[in-house]
């Protein structure tokens, strides 16, 4: 399984790429807003920074919704690096750019994805990556695993090539559990991903070795 950070924070990026386990990272307007990156030029730069830390895939969002303007601006994104995956709207127009994008060989990622019906679409449309927002549809109450359960499904009944990327993830078990389902990558918040390390009985353990081995070391 690959492990995506879902930030555009560079000091988090270079935190996970230093502990060695990055795949990739992934991005969204709000993301990106977070960190005060405004204006297209600075927007560029920065996926363009974001690249530089990374060896993976790193997803960026366009803001065009119709047809047209998508494919315009995610050539300006694709251009920026050979890294670049172009994140599209589970819509009408997203679908047909997915297919569009797919065609000339460049990589998407297909976000907002809510049900098992939008994942076979985008994947019928030729996308690199589904996103299914796990966290999003538990905060209301539906259970996001079940949702990437029934992609799993779908995608290994047709040998799909579409990547499951289980987006919006909120804590430790959601990791474990798409590890389980078998969902191909998890983008999630450096807190998550960090949050794996941890179990007391490592750091007890830990502490009584070292107290051990002092005591025969005086
Ligand atoms: C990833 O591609 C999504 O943009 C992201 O995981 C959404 O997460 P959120 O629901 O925590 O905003």
């Amino acid at each position: 399984m690959k492990f995506f950070i879902d930030t555009a924070n560079l000091n988090q990026i270079k935190e996970a790429q230093n502990l060695g386990i990055l795949d990739g990272v992934t991005t969204n307007p709000s993301l990106m807003a977070k960190e005060g990156i405004t204006g297209k030029e600075n927007i560029l730069d920065h996926y363009s920074k974001i690249c530089n830390i990374v060896d993976g895939d790193v997803s960026a969002e366009v803001i065009a919704t119709d047809f047209e303007n998508i494919i315009i601006e995610g050539e300006e994104l694709a251009n920026i690096n050979p890294q670049i995956v172009i994140k599209l709207p589970m819509t009408h127009d997203g679908i047909k750019a997915t297919k569009y994008f797919s065609n000339k060989g460049i990589k998407t990622n297909v976000t907002l994805i809510f049900s098992a019906g939008q994942a076979l679409l985008a994947a019928k449309a030729g996308a690199t990556y589904v996103s299914p927002f796990l966290g999003r549809l538990d905060d209301i109450s539906t259970d996001g695993l079940n949702l990437i359960s029934e992609i799993r499904e779908i995608f290994d009944n047709y040998n799909f090539q579409t990547h499951i990327l289980a987006a919006s993830i909120r804590h430790t078990m959601h990791i474990i559990d798409c590890a389980k389902i078998g969902a191909d990558v998890i983008t999630s918040p450096l807190s998550s991903i960090s949050g794996l390390l941890n179990h007391p009985l490592t750091d007890i353990g830990l502490e009584k070795f070292l107290s051990d081995y002092k005591k025969g070391n005086k």
